[in-house]
């Protein structure tokens, strides 16, 4: 048996070796799970005081840290400076202030928020909407499928949290995602409104595959060169701030659209929005997720996750080979950190 203090799982042997479970002689599993955890916290502590940090007694999460984080990964893009390159993409996990804020507080540099769009175009969600469409054995590159729509929250929402956040961390990068069909006044119009706001950058979202194509909006006006410029002149002359075009996967050449983009006066890329999709049918014929609770209506939606990674990989290589003075925004199937090491 291995002679420890069991306050803290260290060995009497060595102060940088701590142990727990069998090899002290615990019993049951509930305890030896407990040794870990005091063994980690301790582990912790010695780290951290060894590089000249003060860590309570009493176990506190988050606050690890390690010679990593000397790393300096610090980026510029458009002209926003960044600790990381690393942000959320416009999609659930910023669907409201509260988790952007989250993400900010979890060391995320910036974040896009959930694309809005003018209250005469306001949408209603569905629940549930999002569905696993594959997985591999041991289910760690799931892909999805999904069904939702834009924000449900006004534009008002957005431009009035803005300012609260921005005001809490003023370093973090807030990019807003608004979406309009195509035409000219109600672009200005929304671009006006979000200019009230301190966004750092807009993204225009014109690549949903299912929101709201019918309307013309999204993925509908997001085809077609002459459209991508248009769009993106008419909102580049009403803002001083950098104007970035999501681009759907859909499209051939995705450096067709960048080209446009760029002609436009944008000054970055998003690579890529999701894969236009449909559900597989469950036995009976109906969908996974229906729209409607008598119906249950199949509504087209879109493809995510480690099914996209390739699509997407593809079309940030042809776009940095062949714009190379567009910066580029990666998303697709990121679910480890050796595919956003890929991304970059
Ligand atoms: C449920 C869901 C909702 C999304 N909503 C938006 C949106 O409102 N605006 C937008 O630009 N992209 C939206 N996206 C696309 C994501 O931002 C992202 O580009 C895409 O999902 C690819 O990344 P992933 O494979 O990591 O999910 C959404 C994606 C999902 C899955």
């Amino acid at each position: 048996m291995i002679d420890v203090d069991y306050e803290t799982g260290r060995t009497k042997a060595y102060d940088w070796l701590y142990v727990g479970g069998d090899a002290i002689g615990t019993k049951n599993l509930v305890d030896a799970v407990n040794d870990g955890k005091t063994a980690s916290w301790s582990i912790h502590k010695y780290i951290q005081e060894k590089n000249g940090f003060t860590v309570s007694k009493e176990p506190k999460l988050p606050g690890f840290h390690t010679a990593i984080d000397h790393v300096d990964i610090s980026t510029e893009i458009m002209g926003l400076k960044m600790s990381n390159p690393f942000g959320l993409a416009s999609a659930p996990p910023t669907t409201s202030y509260p988790m952007i804020r989250r993400s900010f507080e979890s060391g995320y540099d910036f974040a896009v928020v959930k694309t809005f769009c003018l209250d005469k175009d306001a949408v209603t969600n569905v629940s549930p909407r999002i569905f696993k469409v594959a997985g591999d054995a041991l289910k760690l590159e799931p892909s999805f499928g999904n069904i939702e729509l834009i924000t449900e929250k006004t534009a008002e929402y957005w431009v009035e949290g803005a300012k609260e956040i921005k005001k809490d961390f003023p370093d973090k990068i807030l990019i807003g995602s608004i979406m309009c069909g195509f035409q000219k006044e109600d672009w200005v119009e929304l671009v006006r409104y979000a200019e009230t706001a301190p966004f750092d950058a807009y993204e225009l979202n014109l690549s949903c595959p299912h929101g709201m194509n019918e309307k013309g909006m999204g993925r509908a006006c997001g085809e077609d060169p002459a459209i991508v410029k248009q769009i993106t002149e008419w909102v580049v002359a009403e803002t001083k701030k950098p104007v970035i075009i999501k681009i759907t996967p859909n499209y051939g050449y995705a450096e067709a659209l960048a080209e446009a983009a760029l002609e436009g006066g944008a000054k970055g890329v998003t690579l890529t929005n999701t894969m236009p999709g449909l559900q597989d049918p469950l036995p009976d014929g109906a969908p996974i997720v229906g729209v409607g609770l008598k119906d249950r209506l199949y509504a087209p939606g879109g493809t995510t996750g480690s099914v996209l990674r390739p699509f997407a990989l593809r079309k940030c290589a042809d776009v940095a080979k062949m714009v190379p003075e567009i910066e580029i925004f990666g998303s697709g199937g990121i679910i480890s950190g050796d595919h956003a090491m890929s991304y970059l």
